[in-house]
């Protein structure tokens, strides 16, 4: 039976209550990353700048360490940085939501806050269906659901989902992850004039489309917005096989830069770029903000078979959000920045002027630790490798000879070392924000980023610098970093 609306927050509410010192007690927990206060998170959901503050939504089950059916959690913050819970947004308590709130997006309107999002059930036959609907907030913490507004069309199966709206020209614009009915994936692309009636305006991107093929059995999670001239489309394609050091996570996250014709919805666009290097990143979201800047926050996981081993699994909770990063089109490319907010967090400064690392390797005295930020600007890389080995089991590479970035990932719960690499032409810059359980890497001025959840011995947080076969001469800032998170 359908539980009251009230009754399954309550019991959302009361597992936070009964499993807090659990969770606290967890050496893994985040000191200034979004994560559940308990059960799994997924993907940022409704990221919108609404009177002054930043709100993020998230895809929550509370009740397991695995996927079900999802709530929306919420936290508020004035800067990016520190965040205030928010208790719980969309609860799956409707007959068109009952087996999760899947994700989806927000905008504001005549000063109230809209959300979109994707009411998925199963039905008694154990088929699913999905609906986009709608909910509406007028303090932006409360939420007044109004059903759905958009069925799945003909020729779509019902993996069609994760809405996100946004405005252009007095126009309200959607744009869905899909699914065919001959199982590929791809973007469509609906608008209204009232944000309750909604076409369909057709495909705008996916397999079979602009020259793609093969290109997934579906999409999710798309975002669409223009940068510096160019309209951007975000999207995280699953069933692509992996090739070289590309597409080598379960499902991928990118973007396709290109020319958009809303008026003959179709999307002239170059090649598929991954946003991210490292093991754990899917389903990022974007917003601005009253500066304009387009702030960019992804899950920090993915679908990995590795959930189920993840050691805060023992102490009940699971996954994280990225930092927000800002992004910029530059050089033809998708760069992202950790936001200025940031360096807010920033304390007892350490400086090395003119190191010169080499062969034999070296630590570098307070350049330490579990929690921190690292800068590393390299002046000459005269080595075949340079390597950052971070604590016992954690390093990155850069081979200079095959021009290749690596990130090395120690042994947790049994899988065993695992590298992920790109190419890269030279390496001048490294600033790596480290947490108690997760490492985001910006190479070269963000032209690269590698994230992943990395599960150390807590006790251990030595930073050894070595040059083999050659030297390297570098400046090094590093500071630990206050911890803001609440529980
Ligand atoms: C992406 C995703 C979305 C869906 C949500 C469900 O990680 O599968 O497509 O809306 O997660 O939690």
């Amino acid at each position: 039976m359908r539980q009251s609306s009230n009754e399954l927050k309550q019991r959302a509410y009361n597992r936070i209550h009964d499993l807090k010192a659990i969770v606290a007690r967890d050496s893994y927990r985040l000191h200034y990353h979004i994560m559940p206060p308990v059960g799994l998170l997924n993907d940022p959901n409704g990221f919108v700048f609404y009177k002054g503050q930043y709100h993020m939504f998230y895809q929550w089950n509370p009740f397991q360490t695995e996927h079900g059916s999802k709530f929306w959690g919420h936290v508020i913050s004035d800067d990016l940085v520190h965040w205030q819970d928010a208790g719980i947004a969309l609860a799956p308590d409707q007959n068109y939501d009952k087996n999760g709130c899947y994700s989806g997006s927000a905008i504001v309107f005549q000063e109230k806050l809209y959300v979109f999002y994707t009411g998925n059930v199963k039905n008694e036959r154990g088929n699913r269906e999905t609906y986009q609907c709608l909910a509406i907030s007028e303090d932006g913490i409360h939420f007044e659901k109004k059903g759905p507004v958009i069925h799945v069309p003909s020729g779509y199966t019902p993996h069609f989902r994760d809405p996100k709206v946004f405005e252009k020209d007095g126009q309200w614009y959607m744009v869905l992850g899909a699914q065919t009915e001959d199982e590929t994936g791809e973007v469509v692309v609906y608008t209204s004039l009232d944000l309750e009636n909604w076409r369909f305006q057709g495909t705008l991107a996916g397999s079979g489309h602009h020259g793609l093929s093969d290109f997934g059995y579906m999409w999710e999670c798309p975002d669409l917005f223009k940068l510096d001239g160019k309209d951007i489309l975000i999207v995280c394609p699953q069933g692509l096989e992996a090739q070289g050091f590309a597409f080598n996570n379960i499902f991928q996250s990118g973007y396709f830069a290109g020319n958009v014709d809303y008026e003959k919805v179709s999307f002239h666009h170059g090649a598929f770029e991954e946003l991210d290097r490292g093991f754990d990143f899917y389903a990022p979201q974007t917003t601005t903000d009253a500066s304009g800047r387009r702030i960019l926050v992804g899950w920090m996981g993915n679908a990995q078979e590795n959930d189920s081993v993840q050691p805060t699994i023992k102490k009940e909770w699971i996954h994280a959000l990225t930092l927000p990063r800002e992004l910029e089109w530059k050089n033809g490319k998708l760069v992202q920045h950790p936001v200025a907010e940031l360096q807010i967090l920033r304390q007892d400064e350490i400086r090395h002027a003119d190191v010169i690392v080499t062969n034999k390797g070296m630590a570098l005295p307070r350049v330490n630790g579990q929690v921190f930020e690292l800068e590393i600007a390299i002046s000459k890389l005269e080595a075949p490798n340079f390597s950052i080995m971070i604590g016992e089991k954690n390093s990155f590479h850069y081979d200079a000879v095959a021009q290749v970035c690596t990130f090395q990932r120690g042994e947790f719960s049994g899988i065993g070392v695992e590298s992920r690499h790109c190419e890269l032409e030279s390496l001048q810059y490294i600033r790596m924000f480290k947490d108690s359980s997760s490492i985001e890497i910006f190479v070269n001025n963000g032209e690269e980023v590698f994230t992943s959840r990395v599960f150390d011995n807590p006790d251990t947080g030595e930073i050894r610098f070595i040059a083999k076969g050659g030297h390297v001469k570098m400046d090094v800032r590093k500071w630990n970093i206050k911890r803001v998170t609440e529980y």
